[in-house]
């Protein structure tokens, strides 16, 4: 055993997005690429040197070597101490709460979420800080100060550990704890839902189906809706993790969980259904015969999350990112609590949860989560959704129905356009730009425009400001349009539109979105020229 120091060079590109650095997995298999960018998070934050983290990844391909190699750093850098996940396998959201429950210095997290995995495919490395959550920008622009003047890195020269076997070995001097993956998660989750009134609904006849998308909440999900809940076995599906998702896309949306969709409209429908994807952070929420919005799901826990025991004091407040619609809005207003809004991803929320401004979050892109970790948490939604169905009585369809004749419905629909060139996809947000102060009191099919202007976040924690966070358009009848490029992709560049629209007559609540939209989707194009200058007929992705 061997500590070497290599030179190394700066490697390009190395800036780390919307949420950590992701990248083609071939590329971070790439010389030093993985190196470069672990020894930059050490300079980054100031060192290892007897410092804890928590280290695990959702399982993709790449994972158990990416792991190796962060062990064996962090023991040349002199950290104290790694708690590892049995066979590197934590999920996001479980890997921000042994940060914050074993009080460590941070963690890194080896996922690029909902992205497919496999040699050809993604890869991805993220840094969280000691509050568990993502690291703020303060410090990803510090790492990547870092990736730009890297000359050297410091690695132990030594076997694999072997990271199968519970308990704790040493690795020059430093600590390796391997964890139970699932157990500290799981306790966690029985101390917020009332888990005995969920017992009840399973053995009551209530039928689920969980797709884990063959990705890393599969044990986790097992454990706690079959083992602990009662619920039927198989109930959850493609609960096995695999490095390539079983070659699928493991995002929990309508176009990649399809078949989960498709039998949730049909005879067969059990009562409820939901899956996430690669990290286990996202969810998708149906009921028999329906389909939950994020963004509706976001607003309908937050109207009811006070009939699970966590949240019986009622919220702080809520957040969410801009692009997701004003639905939770109005239950906030209705409530009487705070309503924040930041930028697109989970680390804007950070501040606010350790502020205690606010008690649940989401944003339209699958994610909900709340205080009780500084990530969102996939399998903590749908266990607050089978709560609030516990107690309640009612069915989905029914929650939902009566949330939209309280408070009014926000259609919502995001368009994707995937693999746009770069250069065309910035030359049309620099021409959106240059529209801004002309949009204003311009006629549409969608209506008349209100305001127009590119969305920056002031951190009412902070003070930290966050420019060119999207370019927004809101009519006077409060449609809205938002128009952003991705900050997680790896090919070109991912033109995001994002479409809403406000109804609130009761004859009016049941419309299919996309039609609900029509009018607010085809001045989307007029205002952005997306066919025109992407040559592309139609979305990649409707969601
Ligand atoms: C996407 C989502 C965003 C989410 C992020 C990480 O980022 O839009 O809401 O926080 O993935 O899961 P984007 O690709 O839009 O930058
Ligand atoms: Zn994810």
């Amino acid at each position: 055993m061997e500590r070497i120091k290599v030179n190394t060079a700066p490697i390009e590109g190395q800036k780390p997005g919307t949420s950590g650095l992701r990248k083609k997995t071939h590329v971070f298999m790439g010389p030093h690429y993985l190196e470069n960018f672990i020894q930059a998070i050490w300079n980054g934050i100031g060192g290892a040197e007897g410092k804890t983290f928590v280290l695990g990844g959702d399982g993709r391909y790449f994972n158990d070597r990416a792991a190796q190699v962060i062990l064996r750093m962090a023991a040349a850098s002199g950290a104290r101490k790694v708690i590892i996940g049995k066979n590197a396998l934590l999920s996001t959201p479980a890997a921000s709460n042994l940060i914050r429950k074993r009080q460590t210095d941070g963690g890194i997290i080896m996922s690029a979420s909902h992205n497919p995995g496999g040699p050809d495919e993604d890869f991805g490395v993220k840094f969280n800080t000691p509050n568990g959550g993502p690291a703020p920008e303060e410090v990803t622009n510090r790492i990547f100060e870092a990736t730009k003047e890297i000359t050297s890195y410091d690695i132990i020269e030594t076997q694999d550990i072997d990271l199968s076997a519970l308990g704790t070995t040493v690795l020059a001097g430093m600590e390796i704890e391997v964890v139970d993956s699932v157990a500290d998660y799981a306790e966690l989750m029985e101390s917020l839902f009332d888990f005995g009134k969920i017992r009840s609904l399973f053995a009551g006849g209530f039928t689920m189906r969980f797709d884990a998308m063959h990705a890393v909440t599969g044990p986790y999900a097992t454990e706690i809706l079959e083992n602990s809940l009662g619920a039927a076995k198989g109930t959850v599906i493609n609960g096995t993790p695999s490095p390539d998702f079983g070659g699928g896309h493991p995002d929990p949306n309508p176009i990649w969980a399809k078949p989960l969709v498709d039998l949730m409209m049909s005879a067969d429908a059990p009562d409820f259904a939901a899956a996430s994807d690669g990290d286990g952070d996202r969810n998708m929420i149906l009921g028999r015969g329906v389909y939950v919005t994020p963004s509706d799901s976001l607003a309908v826990l937050a109207a009811n999350a006070h009939l699970a025991p966590g949240y019986a004091r009622g919220l702080a407040g809520v957040a969410r990112s801009m692009p997701t619609s004003g639905a939770v809005d109005l239950v906030a207003k209705a409530k009487g609590i705070g309503c924040y809004e930041t930028p697109t991803g989970w680390k804007f929320f950070g501040n606010l949860l350790d502020a205690g401004k606010a008690t649940l979050c989401g944003e339209e892109s699958a994610g909900t989560g709340s205080d009780h970790v500084r990530e969102k948490d996939g399998l903590w939604a749908v266990l607050l959704w089978l709560n609030m169905l516990a107690e309640s009585g009612k069915s989905v369809k029914e929650m939902l129905a009566d949330h939209w004749r309280t408070y009014g419905r926000n259609y919502y629909s995001r368009h994707d356009y995937e693999a746009v060139d770069s250069g065309i996809a910035n030359a049309m947000m620099d021409v959106l730009r240059g529209q801004l102060a002309d949009l204003p009191s311009q006629a549409f099919p969608a209506g008349t425009v209100a305001m127009a202007d590119e969305f920056a976040y002031d951190d009412p924690v902070d003070g930290s400001r966050s420019e060119g966070q999207g370019i927004r358009v809101v009519f006077e009848n409060g449609s809205r349009i938002v128009y952003r490029l991705s900050g997680t992709g790896t090919v070109g560049a991912t033109l995001r539109v994002y479409l809403e629209a406000y109804e609130d007559d009761p004859a009016k609540l049941d419309a299919d979105a996309e039609t609900a939209l029509a009018d607010i989707i085809a001045t989307a194009d007029q205002i952005a020229g997306i066919r025109e200058r992407t040559g592309r007929e139609a979305p990649d992705v409707k969601t």
